[in-house]
């Protein structure tokens, strides 16, 4: 593992062990403290499920993290689709997730769910208008989830430090200039989950409001970067402020990700502090519950 920067901040650090406390481990996270934790055999089975499917579709005539230079656009948008949808609706995939999170202390019974998503960061991607919003330093809050939504993020093969994400942490506490206040979830959905999880509309990125940092970080702190093996799993407040990497390695960088709400939580208040998400509506209406 490699981290820089994580010194400077208070109450935001990276951690390799949750507390056995699953009240305290919750509390942590959104007190702001990112949790980097080791393969299990819940993690490594779905790594494989979905390695599998991916070879399925894309492994033709290479491997997987260069397909991006085999197959055409406009091919690869609708292979990835495919897989986005299957992960995204079958219950086995749902199962999974279910494993995952037993697998770290957290209670089935009493947290939503909202299912897996593939992350595709295609080599020089950012250089596409298309998947602009793919690279906006955001929360996740700003999608209308709730305060308590903690992000679950594994990675599905190695990853060095520039393939990943950092975290903004001294953002957790403090505003940043953004356009939540546009972020309407009953729009968001309106037009069918395809858009919302990106298996129908290639041009979703130019047309949509993805909610993102507008104006750029004058001062951004020190960055807290991270690197992975596959089937490493990452905890995090959906409230941090984080961003996607422009990746220049020469490979396409693969991950899976899913969110989670502890009902009680949710209910009670309890959450990560809101420091300037004024998104409408609620995404967790729509999680997967108990
Ligand atoms: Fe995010």
């Amino acid at each position: 593992m490699h981290l820089w920067g994580a010194k400077a901040v208070t109450n935001v650090r990276l951690e390799t062990a949750l507390p056995a406390d699953n009240a305290a481990a919750r509390r942590a996270v959104y007190e702001g403290v990112v949790f980097q934790l080791e393969p299990t055999p819940a993690t490594q089975r779905l790594v494989a499920d979905v390695l599998a499917l991916l070879e399925a579709e894309l492994g033709a005539g290479g491997p997987i993290r260069e397909a991006q230079f085999r197959f055409s656009a406009e091919e690869l948008f609708a292979r990835v689709g495919r897989m986005r949808k299957r992960l995204y609706t079958e219950p086995r995939f749902h199962a999974a997730l279910g494993d995952v999170l037993a697998s770290a202390g957290f209670d089935r019974r009493v947290n939503a769910f909202d299912p897996l998503r593939l992350r595709v960061v295609a080599h020089e991607g950012h250089t596409n208008p298309k998947a602009a919003p793919v690279y906006y330093a955001h929360r996740d809050t700003w999608y209308a989830n709730p305060q308590c939504q903690i992000t679950w993020w594994i990675a599905l093969h190695d990853v060095a430090p520039e393939e990943t994400f950092v975290f903004f942490p001294e953002f957790l506490r403090r505003p940043v200039e953004n356009d939540s206040a546009r972020f309407d979830y009953e729009e968001w959905v309106r037009g069918g989950w395809g858009r919302k999880i990106g298996w129908q509309d290639p041009n979703a990125g130019r047309e949509l409001l993805y909610p993102g940092l507008r104006g750029g970080l004058t001062d951004p702190g020190e960055p807290l970067s991270f690197s992975a093996r596959a089937g490493e799993l990452l905890l995090f407040a959906g409230a941090h402020l984080h961003q996607t990497r422009p990746n220049v390695s020469g490979r396409t960088r693969f991950s899976l990700d899913f969110r989670t709400a502890h009902l009680g939580d949710d209910a009670a208040g309890l959450g990560a502090p809101n420091v300037d998400n004024r998104s409408r509506g609620a995404a967790v209406r729509d999680y997967v519950h108990p």
